[in-house]
């Protein structure tokens, strides 16, 4: 079955998932703002839910449409061939949003498009009520600026849980946003790699995963394994592929430091869930103590920012502490995410490059020395 897919990542990103989706052999891959679009089968929905580490979901793309009108919105969707999707019992909650259009009311588009695909089923199956106790086909749509589209969510719980993150209290960088920050900084599987911040080590295990080839999706579950329209074995083929490619004998080595005990426990914790702890080694440890190799390492981290967790002078006292414990070494490549406009004062240095990333709503630069 030729399928037409949307997978939703943060903005900043665009441009590393198309890169990612390529790889993965998608085809017809085009980056949006927010978003890449690309085709493929069934075989690639699978695999694209297992092996991605930057999208939030992957979500097939039935139609794209003007529609000004709730008349017209009816019309549009009512020629959506969802019997093609949809069973005679699976359930069918539709969910979405508007930004800057006429069709405003997010509940009503709902209750239209729900309408929709009653009216359509009822033709098709030639039945008028459906008892929806099968699987769940959840139908997203999203109205920008007037243009409609109707998607299926393939993933269900979105892409950046990838199940290896314990409760916790302390808010931690988004799973997708270190692996985007670990694909910039380019690890390997021998790269030495330090996060003085590490919090609930995100940064140090998406990197691990990274290093030993191990797909982000292997460990947890999506929506689309139930679907009926899906052939069974696209899921099950797309992780003997992830099992095939774990590479465990690798010199990779990670170091995790933080000042809190909490964080520390966390970061292993978390690392034991995701299967990496045998490649991080962490301690408490203040920034101004740390000591870095005198050759061929990188440091990927995540500080406090001011309006989070201490005040901004606070956060500026700590970049300059930064500059002084990350001097120009050998084969150094420093990665600090910060939303503060002149981080680079404060750290001392002008960073070679500079990339626009945001954390949730936040907008940050990730500064990359090297
Ligand atoms: C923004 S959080 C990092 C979150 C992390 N990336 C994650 O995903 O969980 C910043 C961390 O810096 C730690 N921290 C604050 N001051 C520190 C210092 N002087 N030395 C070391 N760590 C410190 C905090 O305890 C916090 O865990």
């Amino acid at each position: 079955m030729n399928l037409n897919f949307v997978a939703p990542c943060m903005f900043g990103v665009e441009g590393l998932l198309a890169t990612e989706l390529k790889r993965m052999g998608c085809k017809n891959v085009s980056a949006e703002n927010g978003r890449v679009k690309f085709d493929g089968d069934e075989n690639t929905l699978a695999k694209a839910n297992v092996f991605s580490r930057l999208s939030e979901r992957i979500l097939i793309n039935l139609k794209e449409f003007k529609a000004l009108t709730f008349d017209s919105l009816f019309d549009e969707v009512k020629k959506i061939p969802f019997e093609n999707f949809i069973s005679k019992n699976d359930a069918f909650p539709v969910v979405g949003y508007s930004i800057n259009s006429s069709l405003h009311s997010v509940p009503n588009c709902q209750k239209i498009i729900k309408k929709a695909i009653v009216e359509r089923l009822k033709e098709a199956y030639k039945i008028s009520w459906f008892k929806e106790d099968a699987a769940k086909v959840l139908i997203r749509f999203s109205i920008i600026k007037d243009s409609v589209c109707i998607m299926i969510d393939t993933s269900g719980e979105a892409l950046h849980k990838r199940g290896y993150r314990a409760h916790s209290s302390i808010a931690p960088i988004k799973e997708t946003l270190a692996a985007a920050m670990c694909e910039l900084a380019r690890i390997f599987p021998d790269t030495i790699l330090y996060d003085p911040f590490c919090g609930s080590g995100t940064i140090l295990i998406e990197a691990a995963l990274m290093a030993m080839k191990k797909a982000p999706g292997l460990n947890r579950k999506f929506l689309s394994e139930n679907f009926g329209f899906l052939n069974k074995n696209a899921f099950k083929n797309a992780r003997a592929e992830a099992l095939d490619l774990i590479e465990k004998n690798i010199s990779f080595k990670a170091f995790g430091y933080d000042i809190s005990d909490e964080c520390i426990a966390l970061t292993k914790e978390n690392a034991k869930k995701a299967g990496v702890e045998n490649l991080i080694e962490v301690k408490k440890q203040d920034v101004k103590d740390l000591k870095l190799p005198e050759d061929r390492l990188k440091v990927i981290t995540n500080p406090p920012y001011g309006e989070r967790l201490l005040d901004i002078k606070k956060a500026e006292e700590l970049y300059k502490i930064e500059g002084k414990v990350m001097p120009e070494l050998k084969g150094y490549g420093y990665f600090i995410i910060s939303p503060h406009d002149e981080f680079e004062s404060f750290f001392g240095r002008e960073a070679t490059k500079k990339r626009k990333l945001y954390n949730g709503m936040l907008k940050c630069s990730l500064y990359m020395y090297f």
